[in-house]
């Protein structure tokens, strides 16, 4: 069997029900592709349904006021987006006679329609080979063919979209393109995909060889920020001082240990930052230091020091909402691994002394 007859049958068994799945309206088409280039397939729904009913054709779209549609594109961000749709509805009227075009060369001159969405309504309405190439069809392609090419290089796409355009079956470009997206969606996934059990490992490239976490490949490292955090651990009666996280910052709504993060790497001199005096006094007594701690997010670098005060004044609680935990009942909060993996260490050798 071949790569895409095997991706094809996965998908007959597998794929999702979903609203355009059922139309071959290159309108309906174009709306669900700009919204989910925008968000996910869950959240984009709502939005797809709105959008349909409100203006059930193109004509309903090209004739409405631009701050209604911005109204209901609100929450998908990139609002150029939502105008450009107005633009190119409003072409369709006057240009092709109502018609939504449908062939990849006349949907490409189009306002906000680019290789993939062109791609994307001239197969699933007309069966036209046009390959999409989305980060799905990377991923998977990079894996099955364990293709080393980064796949942000200025070469790649043209390879990548060469090999796509050769894997179509001619057959069925619409359910192939689909196929293909909706198993790297599901299955293909870019962490931790379902590997033991898929149809396609035996001819796997990146499988066989050990390299499915390694693929695709990126040549510009994302930006990665450090950042110098410091905790305090505030021991009294067996219990230990937590905090909860607020929002727009990492780990929203976790609990922590107090924390003051520093603009560079501090050590004890921390203890004479005005503000930890004012919290916690001025005869505080430390029992140990410990770190920095690496820890290692998507785009920051976490320097973790702990420092174990064991005297303190603890005022301080009605200001922070910081609240006292005993030690035996620090699992019912949900905190970083980062903290619970310090907590988890600390408690074990304090016991066993
Ligand atoms: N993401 C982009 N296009 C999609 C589609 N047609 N079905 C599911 N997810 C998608």
């Amino acid at each position: 069997m071949s790569f895409i007859t095997d991706v094809i049958g996965w998908y007959g068994q597998h794929k999702r029900d979903l609203p355009w799945r059922k139309t071959r309206d290159p309108y309906v088409i174009w709306l669900s592709e700009i919204i989910l280039q925008q968000t996910r397939v869950e959240q984009g729904l709502p939005y797809f349904e709105r959008f349909v009913e409100r203006f059930p054709t193109v004509r309903h779209f090209a004739e409405a006021e631009e701050d209604e549609i911005l109204k209901l594109w609100q929450g998908l961000g990139y609002y150029s987006r939502g105008r450009n749709m107005h633009t190119t509805a409003k072409v369709v009227m006057q240009e092709h006679g109502g018609v939504f075009p449908t062939s990849y060369d006349k949907l490409i001159k189009l306002k906000g329609i680019g290789e993939y969405t062109a791609a994307a309504i001239s197969s699933f309405c007309a069966d036209e080979a046009k390959a999409v190439v989305d980060g799905n069809v990377y991923r998977v392609l990079s894996r099955f063919f364990k293709i080393e090419e980064p796949i942000d290089s200025s070469k790649a796409k043209r390879t990548f979209t060469s090999l796509a355009n050769n894997l179509i079956d001619p057959a069925q470009p619409g359910t192939s393109n689909q196929a293909l997206m909706e198993f790297g969606a599901l299955h293909c996934k870019p962490v931790n995909p379902y590997c033991p059990t898929c149809p396609l490992r035996l001819g796997c490239g990146a499988y066989q060889s050990g390299m499915v976490d390694v693929l695709p490949l990126k040549s510009k490292k994302t930006k990665v920020r450090d950042r110098y955090f410091n905790y305090f651990v505030l021991l009294k009666n067996e219990s230990v001082v937590l905090s909860k996280r607020g929002p727009k910052d990492i780990w929203e709504n976790l609990y922590e240990l107090p924390l003051f993060e520093t603009e560079k790497a501090a050590g004890i001199e921390i203890l004479s930052n005005p503000e930890v005096r004012r919290l916690f006094g001025s005869q505080i007594i430390l029992s140990s230091i410990q770190g920095p701690v690496k820890h290692v997010l998507s785009h920051q670098k976490l320097y973790a020091n702990f420092i174990v005060l064991t005297d303190f004044e603890d005022d301080f609680l009605h200001e922070k909402e910081w609240i006292y935990v005993p030690l035996n009942q620090l699992t019912r909060y949900a905190m970083p691994k980062l903290i619970f993996g310090f907590l988890e260490n600390f408690i074990t050798l304090k016991t066993s002394y």
